[in-house]
């Protein structure tokens, strides 16, 4: 059966990388979450004090940056940087404060999107962010870009990390995502935006399985015609 790209764009905690790893489960394709590369990188530049206004620092360190997806014992996609799972130290508060500004610089930018069309060069691949559909692969046979009510976001993120034992207040939650919502949408690299062909799914009142149910069908009609 021929395979496509399915790139799902939106704001954060918009229920994107659950959605985008369950299809791609159901479908037997890879996730990738590209949020998580930027992760990595603020990570990086973090731990060894990169400075964000110096582009010899930045070029220099991006070059020190090797990263890889595996698959874990559970069939869970996890990210690696040079060797090391990061998965669970960029979902950290830490990260998330800092990871919008990383992520609107252009040699980072480049050198993500570079990787991320790899990735995705045989096909067959779910990937989340917020410039896939726009910049990444313009030509993904499936294009998604889902919202939400800030509330709802912010409640979801609160539960995501709340499993990993972490409580914190929903207004600092809010805050945190109204300032990347609004850093991702106004900075000048490829900004966060809806693809012109992009179809918009508003998950505020539907749950994560009715999200996915919806793509899954939409993903199937679009791999049937693309056989014709
Ligand atoms: O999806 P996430 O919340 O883990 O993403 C973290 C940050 O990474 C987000 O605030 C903006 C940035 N990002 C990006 O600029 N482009 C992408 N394709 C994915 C994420």
């Amino acid at each position: 059966m021929r395979k496509i790209i399915i790139a799902i764009d939106g704001y954060s905690a918009c229920g994107k990388s659950t959605t985008a790893r369950e299809v791609a489960s159901i479908l037997g394709y890879r996730y990738v979450d590209s949020g998580a590369m930027y992760r990595a990188v603020t990570l990086y530049f973090l731990d060894h004090h990169i400075s964000l206004t110096n582009p010899k620092e930045i070029e220099r360190g991006l070059t020190q940056i090797h990263l890889a997806f595996h698959i874990n014992s559970h069939g869970q996609t996890e990210l690696f940087m040079n060797g090391v799972n990061v998965e669970k130290s960029i979902r950290k508060m830490r990260i998330s404060e800092n990871v919008s500004p990383v992520s609107t610089i252009k040699q980072v930018r480049q050198a993500m999107v570079e990787q991320q069309r790899k990735l995705g060069k045989d096909k067959g691949m779910v990937m989340d962010g917020r410039d896939i559909g726009t910049v990444v692969f313009p030509a993904a046979e499936l294009k998604l870009f889902l919202t939400a009510d800030i509330q709802v976001r912010a409640f979801r993120r609160q539960q995501e990390l709340l499993e990993k034992d972490k409580l914190v207040d929903l207004n600092t939650i809010i805050a945190n995502l109204t300032e990347r919502d609004q850093i991702d949408s106004n900075r000048k690299e490829s900004p966060l935006a809806k693809a012109t062909d992009a179809l918009e799914v508003n998950t505020t009142h539907i749950t994560i399985d009715e999200q996915v149910d919806e793509v899954v069908r939409m993903a199937l009609g679009k791999i049937v015609r693309s056989r014709k």
